[in-house]
């Protein structure tokens, strides 16, 4: 496999960074394929596009297979342009190698090799023991990435990709003293939320925000463009006390309750949720104070749920827990242009640090203004 960098080409292979820059976005525009990984594709013949194809889930065709139906006769000497390694397995779709040495494409360009170690490297050997001659261009390695920020994260730390969304104060506070936070941030900052949802396998909330906020955490309809599909929205309830009639019912999306407390009325309060159709699950780790263990709630979502991308919506307590944990990797701020006193709710409720240089710490990686509110993304 040869490495190029863009600087490196030349004549028609300009072509290249069009064509991979176009795989790139049709991966991008693929809200989740979780536990798969979101990949675009595009055969070209010189400067022509003759297929293209995305991936759109488990089960579904690769995007590889896609753009090969699409371009039909075309794909034969093709160059094929993919935002990630083919796979060399076979799961419940065939081999990608297999198919695109079947169709006789002439090359293949990648930005990244695929972190899955049944790929691995094993499906640029494929096709370069097929004829196939196989590039990987260097420089679009961080933009295949970041479509994959969960992907990446399950292979290599065995653990999803955490944002954790807060609306704050100019002072930091969170909720009024009485429980009080709608509305923190304004209308845009709010339907800016409902596209990271949209990007989520999961919106993970406590209980304590079911209770005074009574939110329904699905994607809902924004600016005209229609959810496809929904997160499962996940409510830490150590005792069951979510009352039956939360709204959080009545809103589309699968919803899971995980739960650690003991006695008849628990068992009781979990036949109850159970018949408004949520999963209730008792936890099998628990953290000192007999709640659920968060990094085991993330193994959980991640092996059995097959989630890549978690975006945790909580309150002070609960998103503290997270950060105390050093669980996650991106915090997402909208503060608001208000001003709420010092006995309003603080942003994170964890333990005392000590010094300095044990407080947790991010880097700004963009603030972007919604409306009258800034949202700033930190990450680790
Ligand atoms: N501004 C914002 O962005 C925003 C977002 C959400 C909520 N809020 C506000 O935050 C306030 C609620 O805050 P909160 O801190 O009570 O709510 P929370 O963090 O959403 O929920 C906390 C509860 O979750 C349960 N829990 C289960 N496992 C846990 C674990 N491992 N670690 C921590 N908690 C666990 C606990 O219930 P048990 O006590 O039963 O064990 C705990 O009391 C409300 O006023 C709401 O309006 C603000």
């Amino acid at each position: 496999m040869l490495e190029i960098s863009n600087h490196d080409l030349s004549g028609e292979e300009a072509y290249w960074l069009v064509h991979m820059q176009q795989a790139l976005a049709l991966a991008e525009n693929v809200t989740s394929a979780s536990p798969n990984p979101r990949v675009g594709c595009v055969l070209a013949d010189g400067s022509e596009v003759v297929g293209t194809g995305w991936h759109l889930g488990t089960g579904e065709p690769h995007a590889e297979r896609m753009a090969l139906l699409n371009a039909g006769d075309r794909a034969k000497n093709s160059t094929v342009f993919v935002s990630l390694e083919p796979c060399c397995h076979v799961g419940r779709t065939g081999s990608c190698v297999e198919a695109l040495r079947e169709a006789g494409v002439a090359r293949v360009i990648i930005p990244v090799i695929d972190p899955n170690p049944l790929v691995a490297g094993k499906g640029v050997q494929g096709l370069v023991d097929a004829g196939i001659d196989v590039i990987r261009l260097i420089d679009f390695e961080s933009q295949a990435r970041a479509i994959n920020l969960g992907f990446f994260k399950r292979y290599e730390s065995k653990r999803p990709y955490v944002r954790l969304k807060l609306a704050m104060s100019m002072d930091g506070r969170t909720a009024l003293a009485n429980g009080e936070s709608k509305w923190i941030s304004g209308t845009e900052s709010r339907k800016d939320v409902q596209s990271i949802r949209r990007l989520s396998d999961a919106v993970v909330t406590g209980v304590g925000t079911v209770l005074s906020d009574n939110p329904q955490l699905n994607v809902r309809d924004s600016a005209g463009v229609k959810p496809v599909g929904q997160p499962l929205r996940v409510v830490l309830d150590t005792q069951l006390r979510t009352p039956v009639d939360s709204r959080i019912f009545d809103a589309a999306g699968p919803l899971l309750f995980l739960f650690s407390g003991e006695g008849d009325a628990v068992v009781d309060r979990a036949e109850a949720l159970r018949a408004r159709t949520a999963n209730v699950e008792r936890v099998k780790v628990c953290d000192a104070e007999g709640r659920a263990d968060i990094a085991s709630v993330l193994k959980l979502l991640l092996e059995d749920y097959g989630c890549n991308e978690v975006l945790i919506e909580a309150g002070a307590t609960l998103a503290g827990g997270f950060i105390s944990e050093g669980l996650v990797d991106e915090l997402i701020i909208y503060l608001a242009p208000k001003l709420l006193g010092s006995d309003g709710r603080p942003l994170l409720d964890f333990g005392e640090i000590t010094s300095m240089d044990l407080a947790p710490r991010f880097a700004i990686a963009s603030a972007t203004q919604f409306g009258e509110d800034l949202r700033i993304v930190f990450k680790r």
